[in-house]
């Protein structure tokens, strides 16, 4: 980035690194790790733990008027009521870690009246820093990011999350899998969606899609996405994805493709009196039960109709972008 980050933006690398060095040296001995389960397949260890508490201390050092949503201590730190709120995910592919699996990351993102600012991802087993403010672009390092220009579906490599929790709704995600991979080149499931976000921001994928997903997750990816030039949305193609557990973001042409496949799969529009949704297949939207405090607060709120929901979608994608890669840019 040529001009000076934004000084917000540069306590959260700051944070982002110092929780780096922090999981760096931990990683050297994963033997030594004192792994907790959250729930059956969901782990926690001191590392993320230590992380976290960096993190935050670093980030309230500068601003302690901010407030925090972090993984682990929730809302516990920082003021209660600011507009200005950190969302953090300390250790984003908690299970790749634990087995030395290296793809997970730190996550960091700054929201101002829920609307996310600034972003900070970083992978300290290959010292990549993704980093993005709102409408001054998305960055790898050095280099400006742009998501991929292919075109068709046929030749994207998705990438997603399996659902692992009990009580996930594990058939209506097969539906979803099944119907992505028969239409794509290749998918791909890498365990830490933030850096996933990134990867769609630098091009590596063209879209990802992931059910069951909290804000500490998406947020700082979510801005990468947009910044890079591409779309991030629920199922259905709506803004709010943030506290809806349902997520696709991709190139604007592969995303618009992928609502089309993945919109009969929402849990937002929900089914209709005849038993059919939005699109006229059975519904599968078979909602498991909310369980975190974000998805209840989101559960509490008013959805959209079937009809409200396609109305915004039809704002959001081209019609182009609904139909295959012909006639469109050259697929690469
Ligand atoms: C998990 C990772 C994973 C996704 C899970 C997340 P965590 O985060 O992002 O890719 O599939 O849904 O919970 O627990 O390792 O921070
Ligand atoms: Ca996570
Ligand atoms: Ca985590």
């Amino acid at each position: 980035m040529s001009q000076a980050l934004h000084p917000m933006l540069n306590v959260a690398i700051k944070a982002a690194r110092l929780a780096g060095s922090l999981i760096n040296r931990a990683s050297l001995d994963l033997d030594a790790i004192k792994v907790s389960t959250k729930s059956p397949n969901d782990f926690v260890t001191e590392v993320d733990q230590r992380a976290e508490a960096v993190i935050i201390e670093t980030l309230l050092t500068a601003y302690p008027g901010h407030g925090i949503l972090a993984e682990e201590s929730g809302r516990e730190h920082g003021a209660p009521d600011s507009e200005y709120v950190w969302i953090i995910d300390p250790l984003d592919g908690t299970t790749n870690f634990i087995h030395g699996f290296p793809f997970y990351a730190i996550s960091i993102a700054l929201a101002f009246r829920d609307q996310v600012q600034q972003a900070v991802v970083y992978d300290p087993t290959r010292n990549d820093l993704f980093y993005a403010s709102k409408g001054r672009g998305a960055y790898l390092n050095d280099k400006r990011l742009r998501v991929s220009r292919r075109t068709r579906m046929t030749d994207a490599l998705i990438s997603t999350g399996f659902p692992f929790r009990q009580g996930d709704n594990f058939k209506r995600y097969m539906k979803m899998f099944e119907e992505v991979m028969q239409n794509c080149a290749g998918l791909r499931r890498p365990g830490a969606a933030a850096l996933d976000l990134c990867y769609v921001a630098a091009g590596h994928c063209d879209a990802f899609f992931e059910t069951g997903l909290s804000p500490w997750d998406i947020a700082a990816g979510s801005l990468m996405v947009t910044e890079a030039g591409g779309l991030i949305g629920n199922f259905t193609g709506e803004a709010d994805y943030m506290h809806q557990r349902e997520v696709v973001a991709g190139n604007p042409r592969i995303y618009g493709q992928m609502v089309n496949i993945l919109a009969p799969y929402s849990r937002v529009i929900g089914p209709s009196a005849d038993g059919k949704d939005a699109a006229g297949k059975p519904s599968l939207a078979g909602a498991a039960p909310a369980e975190t405090p974000e998805s209840a607060l989101a559960a509490t709120e008013r959805q959209p109709t079937a009809a409200e929901a396609l109305k915004k979608r039809a704002v959001r994608i081209r019609k182009a972008d609904l139909q295959g890669g012909s006639g469109g840019d050259a697929p690469f």
